[in-house]
């Protein structure tokens, strides 16, 4: 199996922890690079459904080893409420799952500046998960945050937290008529997670290039989508890290000649969560559909999902940002009942015809998407598991994605389970 780098190339929520728990069994390490508790990648297993915000989606294959890598920014209470989680089903994750010692700390000062922000922005809040994302990649890059390895180094961990709560309550307080936050209490609390956490501590970067050295086969693991990049994304809203591909290498510490595939994951139809533009937005009843059919709703804050038609100029863009090889194509299933497709193909703006993706979210607020229309096949595909056993309009719809795409289909994924899957040649 090559190095494999997984990313979602929409907005997220497209499936990635499926496929990416789908393709652990050929792989011996799954490392996540960027994001924090902000990703919710669900994974279903016999009867056990998980939720996993930081934890890589591979722990649920026994012995394979998991990465959580630098470009992480890590909840400290969060990771340690998931692996008591993990471990409660009978997961042994000792020896097997590794925090990057250079990855940044999300503290309690980020999430209630996220939420300020957020409400003081009123109407042009970007409908952030809350999770303090945005805060706390501003630090890392501000050169004032505090690192896994800093709490693991007691005699310093005190006058560095002091000195940032001091700095934050500034901004909580002055700007925002927030209540200021007690440094000693966070000292403590982040002193005792700093030492639960301890055992799973390492240097991962020489651990992965360890690995690489040895011809084991990885797997980087994205969170979010390529349309929240960002550099990429639907800027102001997107998130606050690099989604797309290339930052799987920066997010653990490897070169870019170890990465071979770059397999984009895409639902057979399009959803945003958040605020901003979003062209193929259904706002009526067969969007209402969608979401039931898709249960379309956040795994981190239970919001309701926007849901729109498949938005091929959009994954076009995705498929060059990011130098996607193959593209895995989930939730097939739930366009089983439509009598008609729409694939938009291009957009119009200003009365010409749009074939890239626009950076400016003044130019895609008013494009105009231009569909295709498909005959829907109708029937029932969530036990099939070879292309030939398709139906013929199925088969169709995805040709002509992977053609409007300009890149090859590698797995098509067909209801949550692993076994609900088309594995293609990849
Ligand atoms: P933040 O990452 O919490 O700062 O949120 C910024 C934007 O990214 C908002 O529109 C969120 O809804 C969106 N977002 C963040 N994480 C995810 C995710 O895992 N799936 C889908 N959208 C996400």
């Amino acid at each position: 199996m090559p190095n494999r780098v997984v990313v979602g190339a929409q907005w997220g929520d497209e499936g990635k922890a499926k496929i990416v728990d789908f393709l652990t069994e050929e792989a011996d390490w799954v490392i996540r690079f960027q994001g924090g508790a902000n990703a919710g990648h669900t994974v279903e297993v016999g009867d056990q459904k998980f939720i996993f915000h930081l934890i890589p989606a591979g722990i649920m294959h026994p012995g394979k080893q998991c990465v959580i890598g630098n470009g992480v920014v890590l909840d400290p209470a969060q990771l340690l409420h998931e692996i008591e989680e993990v471990r409660s089903k009978g997961i042994n994750i000792d020896g097997r799952l590794w925090i990057a010692d250079n990855a940044q700390v999300v503290l309690p000062y980020h999430k209630v500046l996220d939420q300020l922000k957020e409400k003081a922005a009123g109407k042009s809040a970007i409908g952030t998960t809350g999770r303090g994302i945005g805060p706390a990649y501003y630090d890392k890059v501000n050169r004032s945050g505090i690192r896994v390895g800093d709490l693991l180094e007691e005699a310093s961990l005190k006058e560095k937290i002091s000195r940032q709560v001091a700095a934050h309550n500034e901004v909580i307080q002055k700007m925002y008529g927030g209540e200021p936050l007690s440094a000693s209490d966070i000292y403590d609390e982040y002193l005792a997670l700093g030492r639960r956490l301890a055992p799973y501590v390492t240097d991962t970067v020489a651990l992965v290039n360890s690995a690489v050295k040895q011809g084991k086969r990885l797997i980087f693991e994205g969170a979010q989508g390529t349309v929240l990049d960002v550099d990429h994304g639907t800027y102001p809203f997107v998130t606050s890290s690099n989604t797309v591909a290339a930052a799987a290498c920066v997010g653990s510490g490897v070169g870019p000649t170890v990465i071979n595939q770059v397999i984009g994951v895409v639902k057979a139809y399009t959803t945003r969560v958040g605020n901003g533009p979003f062209p193929t937005e259904i706002t009526g009843d067969i969007g209402k559909e969608l979401r039931r059919i898709g249960h379309e709703y956040g795994a981190t804050t239970g919001r309701e999902r926007r849901c729109g038609w498949f938005d091929a100029v959009l994954v076009r863009r995705a498929a060059i940002v990011n130098g996607l090889t193959h593209l895995a194509i989930t939730k097939m299933d739930v366009m089983d009942d439509f009598d008609a497709i729409q694939v938009c193909t291009h957009y119009e703006f200003k009365s010409k015809r749009m074939d890239q993706f626009p950076s400016q979210i003044s130019t895609l607020e008013h494009v105009q998407p231009i569909y295709e229309t498909l005959q829907g096949w109708k029937a029932p595909t969530v036990e099939i598991t070879r292309w030939e056993d398709l139906p013929k309009l199925a088969q169709a719809y995805l040709n002509r994605l992977a053609e409007l795409l300009e890149v090859p289909i590698g797995l098509i994924s067909l209801g949550p389970k692993r076994h609900q899957t088309i594995h293609l040649d990849m």
